[in-house]
């Protein structure tokens, strides 16, 4: 990373540092989301709600839309290569996504919730029978989707990949680097505290049914790599024109996802406002 910073002019030097330490130093980045997870030791419905909405979220993430060809009619070859590098990895996380989030909600119930794990729409169908139950009652649930208003707000963020024109694209670039960061240092590490090193769930790295984690924690993860390619991408194209577009796509994603990571801790992980309506399911 530095090599790359290295190169660059010393006013793009200074342009990119102004970047990373604003997300650096954004809540959403310290979001004390996970740690009071690892503290609280929710239930198995509570575990199955905070995974419906977090899965819902990471989806939205992965597909790159218009983005990587909207790079390349500007001339930015290069970023689309290492945007579309980036599209490509994600490529079956999904599945096991829903893999380690059943498997979790297993633990948690001390019984078989989700019979079969590689059944994806099955889990995904119990987690989100966990939300509704705990989080139907919140203004602007929606019926349909199962989604907290936070929840769809942080996920529009990432309709803008399917803008192509230039103030979008380079938007879109700011959300790249700041969800790539977040994912490296704050989300997955995260999620490996609360869901591993907790020791809540008896769950390890080496697990088969953790590889969502295995894959994407650490120096040989996905994450560590996406970053380092958002980053690289960004620095070429960033001067006095494009850094605030840049810092404006990155806001968004934080903002956004620090309102969600709020109302997932305050209702289901702090207060006990939630309490478990009558399933009739
Ligand atoms: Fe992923
Ligand atoms: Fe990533």
């Amino acid at each position: 990373m530095s090599e790359i910073v290295d190169d660059a002019s010393p006013r793009t030097g200074a342009m990119l540092d102004d970047i990373l330490s604003f997300i650096r130093t954004h809540r959403c980045y310290h979001h004390h989301i996970f740690e009071d997870w690892a503290t609280v030791g929710p239930d198995a419905v509570t575990v199955g709600a905070l995974f419906h909405q977090i899965q819902n979220f990471c989806a939205a993430t992965r597909p790159g839309g218009r983005f990587p060809d909207s790079l390349s009619a500007l001339g930015f070859d290069e970023q689309s290569r290492l945007l579309r590098e980036i599209v490509e990895s994600e490529d079956g996380h999904g599945p096991e996504l829903a893999t380690m989030a059943g498997h979790i909600v297993n633990r948690a119930a001390d019984e078989i919730v989700c019979s079969d794990l590689d059944d994806r729409a099955a889990v995904e169908a119990k987690l989100r029978e966990c939300s509704d139950r705990l989080l139907s009652s919140i203004p602007g649930y929606g019926a349909d989707d199962g989604l907290a208003v936070q929840t769809r707000r942080a996920i529009a963020v990432f309709d803008g990949r399917n803008d192509s024109s230039r103030d979008a694209t380079i938007r879109n670039l700011g959300t790249a680097i700041a969800l790539e960061m977040v994912s490296n240092n704050h989300l997955i590490p995260g999620e490996k505290q609360c869901l591993v090193d907790s020791g809540l769930y008896g769950a390890s790295m080496d697990e088969p049914e953790m590889h969502y984690l295995l894959e994407h924690y650490g120096e040989i993860g996905a994450e560590q790599q996406h970053e380092k390619n958002a980053i690289e991408a960004i620095v070429s194209v960033l001067d006095e024109e494009t850094a605030p577009l840049v810092m404006e796509g990155a806001r968004d994603f934080l903002d956004s996802l620090e309102r969600l990571w709020d109302l997932l801790d305050s209702v289901l992980l702090q207060s006990g406002l939630a309490t478990p309506q009558p399933n009739h399911a």
